[in-house]
This record gives structure tokens, sequence and C-alpha cells, in this order.
């Protein structure tokens, strides 16, 4: 397996978190640490700090993203955000189907390949999240889930389009509870994505597809989840908020 055909990709996921002021302050103090970065660095962070962020990371190395996106371009649908809004900003990148969005706000499969299909369509990069709660790594039963939502979030993606998904791997366990999982564990779902993609792309296709780990991954942890062969970068809530912890974590994956 050779990393070398896929970018690391280390996307901060800012949640709910920091106003649009907070925003400009906290990515000012980011660009100088993370500018030497030999992996790509994204912020995702909540849509009213999207103008700011965009301001910020302008001339600098940084990329923003967003954190969902509706499946529809207009229309009735209070609340939500369309994936074409995003593009006009400058917004890049944008997380789909997030576990806290899955728990929380009714995402399910079919709807995050929906958005995951919106957010191509209008040319935005995907970070497509799946991952098993523990009481189903408990039933043993994670590979056969995560492979299933892997299947279902790419319904109709094709393979051109394949270089605008990145994968998270989040094992919900393990999302802002300080309990990571090993890089073993980390490892083999992303290989198990990875022949899962393989098996509907070929193996080409596979190798070129960035798939991330996330889950408290940290500047304490992060060199050796990332050093994994099949561990291209991370997605990172809480040590996303501290400028140096998240530049230690681009270090890592700039090895
Ligand atoms: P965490 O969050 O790093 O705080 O565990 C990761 C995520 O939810 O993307």
């Amino acid at each position: 397996m050779n990393k070398s055909l896929r970018p690391a990709v280390i996307a901060g996921n800012w949640k709910m978190n920091k106003t649009p002021a907070q925003t400009t302050e906290l990515i000012n103090e980011m660009k100088p640490l993370v500018a030497d970065a030999a992996c790509d660095v994204v912020l995702c962070v909540p849509f009213v700090d999207l103008q700011a962020a965009l301001a910020a990371a302008e001339g600098s190395n940084i990329k923003i993203g967003a954190q969902n996106c509706h499946f529809e371009k207009s229309g009735a649908f209070t609340g939500e955000i369309s994936a074409d809004m995003l593009k006009e900003l400058g917004v890049t990148y944008v997380i789909i189907g997030h576990s806290e969005r899955r728990t929380y706000f009714g995402e399910t499969d079919v709807t995050v390949n929906k958005r995951t299909l919106a957010a191509l369509n209008a040319g935005l990069t995907a970070i497509v999240c799946v991952g098993e709660y523990l009481e189903q790594r408990e039933q043993g039963v994670t590979n056969e889930l995560v492979a299933l939502q892997t299947k279902i979030a790419l319904q109709n993606v094709t393979e051109g389009d394949l270089s605008k998904i990145i994968i998270a791997y989040e094992p919900v366990w393990a999302i802002g509870t300080g309990r990571t999982a090993t890089a073993d564990q980390a490892n083999e779902v992303c290989a198990v994505i990875r022949e899962t993609i393989a098996g509907l792309y070929g193996k080409a296709a596979a190798d070129s597809v960035t798939i991330q780990y996330g889950g408290s991954m940290n500047a304490a942890n992060a060199d050796e989840l990332v050093g994994k062969p099949d561990v291209d970068g991370g997605l990172i809530g809480g040590a996303s908020l501290v400028a140096k912890d998240f530049a230690v974590i681009v270090a890592a994956a700039s090895k």
C-alpha cells in the first residue's frame, strides 16, 4: 500500500464553537504554525463563521470547509444551506454525515448519500463520515457496518468524482470521549473501507482515496495513528480548537 498515492488531510471540525471574531483570531494564530505543512490542512467551521474564516485564511495553505449541506439546490427547507451557497462563498470542503448529525438530527445513510451527491455536484470535496457505536463494536459487526455505510454513501458517485471524496472513519465511542481507537483498530477499519472502495471502483481507484481517522485524535497520539499505512490523516474535533495542538497533528501528518 503506497501512501504517496493520496494526500494526507488534516481537517479540523470546530463543531458549534467560535464566533466570527474568534474564528479570525484562531486562524491568524494557526496560520504561521501550519505554513510548512506537507499535508492538506482544512478547517470546517460553523456556517456563520465561513466568511471570516475564508478572509483570515486567504493566501495561506489553510482551506475552509462547512460541516453540512442540504441535498436540494434551493427551496422550502428552513434553516438549511445548499452546496451551491457554500461554493459561491469560496468554500471547498464539506463534512457530510458526521455521527452527531446522524445521532441528533436524523441523518441516515440515504440522506448522507444525497448530500454527498449534492456536494460533488457543486464541486465541493465531501468528507464523508462513517463509524460504529460501541454496542456495534461489541457485537462484532464493525467491519460489515462501516462497509455498508461506505457503500450507501457512494451510491451513484462516479469513479471520476472519487478524487473529491474523503472518507473519515470515526468510531462514535471515540468522539469527544478522550477514548481513542488504538492505531491498529483505526488502521484495520480504514483498510476495510479501502477494500470496500476497491470492490466498487477497483484497487487503483481505492489507493487514491484519502481515508482519515477521527475520534479523540490529539497532539499526543496523532503520530502513531497517522503513521499507519491506511490512515491518511485525521478529522479533529477538540484538538482543532487549540492552535498549537492542531499544529502538532499537522506536523505528524506531514512526515
Ligand atoms: P474529537 O471529535 O476529536 O473531539 O473526538 C472528532 C470529530 O467529531 O470529528
